[in-house]
């Protein structure tokens, strides 16, 4: 996805600046082309040597901009040439005159020298982060179409305090540029309200032993990550995963289940309100009969498990859905993945369906990659060749816009 992209990186001065050379390592090892402007303080953090070393390009500073040169001005060329700018770390003072539109250096001239998106990822203390004065250029910011943001985490900072003003992590910065740069940073799912359901759901016999499956929550993650970039309203619903993964989702509202029947009730008090719902869940087909609340010894082990069926969610809401409601599953399968998948859409009556396989080397459970084909209830079919699970999911969200605009 930033493969030949052009990333502008401006690095302001705060002790966070070497989580941006990890990002502008990361940008290059993916094919990006990379720039890096300093702030005069950046520089007391971290060398422009780190950073053109990693880039492979020589990084500028505020001596380069006010150099006497026959060149055309340093803040004219980089501001045509970024396709988008990541400004990581914004110290509270860059905030400030980026919101009264002021310009005193090579980063700030450059902001107002370019018609790109600009992405802010904002560090400092939390003493400073929640001045007044920090909120109110923050809110006002925000309300510019042309600036995108990441919030900054809490945890333990760098001044010994612990609360909010770490920077986002360099990973959580790859996605937010990834998905600015497949839409041309539009918001083009700006007030729509995305149910997504991730991981899988665990069928408990006793609090120790459950009927499992594989589903590690990456699809889920990557599609609500794509699906917040674009401006949707997310509402995520998952089974048990990793602390790791569900960090990737600072903004989102998440809520924790761990059985199917759980998932239901969840998905079910959200869906009214949703416009699109995402069935990415390995729900469970069925569930032990019993379930002992104390550990069950080896010797009280049943010899073999009554089962029985749970719900089929997908098809239920798909049943139930408002016209204008989009309802779509997905369907992990082995060997022919299109006739399965195929069924599934008629039978559960949905208005589309992502096959994808999980008998392919990097496709399917616990990868960082996959590959599908989207199936849709107006016979469109889209295959998408192997790539990562987020550049998937904007195009599963692509292919369902496209549904969206020849069916109402
Ligand atoms: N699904 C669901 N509720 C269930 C089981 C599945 O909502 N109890 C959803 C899944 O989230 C997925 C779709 O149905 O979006 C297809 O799931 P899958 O397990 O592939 O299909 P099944 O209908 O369970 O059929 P089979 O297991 O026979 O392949």
């Amino acid at each position: 996805m930033l493969r030949g992209r052009r990333v502008l990186v401006g690095v302001g001065g705060g002790i966070a600046a070497y989580k941006t050379a990890e990002v502008v390592s990361r940008l290059f090892q993916e094919g990006a082309e990379v720039r890096v402007l300093f702030t005069a303080t950046a520089t007391k953090f971290i060398t422009p040597l780190t950073l053109s070393t990693l880039s492979r390009h020589r990084a500028y500073t505020d001596e380069d901009f006010w150099a006497s040169t026959h060149q055309r001005p340093l803040h004219i060329e980089l501001g045509e040439w970024a396709e988008i700018f990541l400004i990581a770390p914004l110290t509270a003072n860059t905030l400030g005159k980026l919101n009264y539109g002021l310009a005193d250096n090579l980063l700030t001239n450059t902001v107002l020298a370019s018609p790109c998106p600009i992405l802010l990822a904002p560090a400092m203390n939390t003493e400073m982060w929640e001045q007044l004065t920090v909120q109110r250029n923050w809110q006002q910011i925000k309300q510019n179409t042309r600036y995108h943001t990441i919030e900054p985490g809490s945890g333990l900072l760098a001044c010994d305090r612990v609360g909010k003003g770490r920077m986002a992590e360099p990973e959580e910065i790859l996605i937010a540029l990834q998905s600015l740069l497949h839409t041309n940073a539009q918001q083009d799912l700006q007030g729509k309200k995305i149910l997504i359901s991730a991981g899988g759901t665990r069928e408990h016999l006793d609090p120790v032993r459950f009927l499992g499956n594989p589903a590690t929550g990456k699809m889920g993650v990557a599609l609500a990550q794509a699906a917040y970039y674009r401006g949707a309203e997310v509402t995520f619903v998952h089974g048990p995963m990793t602390r790791e993964l569900l960090a990737l989702l600072p903004q989102i509202r998440r809520l924790a289940v761990v059985s199917a029947a759980q998932m239901h009730q969840e998905i079910l008090s959200v869906f009214p309100e949703a416009d699109w719902l995402f069935m990415v869940a390995a729900v469970a087909d069925v569930k032990p009969v019993t379930y002992t609340a104390q550990k069950l010894p080896k010797h009280s082990l049943p010899e073999s498990l009554p089962l029985e069926t749970v719900p089929d969610i997908l098809k239920e809401l798909a049943q139930h859905k408002k016209p204008q409601q989009r309802v779509i599953g997905f369907a992990a399968q082995t060997g022919d993945i299109i006739t399965p998948a195929l069924g599934k859409l008629k039978s559960k009556k949905l208005d589309a369906i992502a096959a994808n396989p999980i008998d392919k080397p990097n496709a399917g459970f616990a990868s960082d990659t996959n590959q599908a084909v989207f199936l849709d209830c107006q016979g469109r079919k889209q295959e998408v060749e192997p790539c990562t699970k987020l550049e998937l999911a904007h195009h599963l969200l692509d292919f369902v816009l496209q549904l969206q605009n020849t069916t109402i």
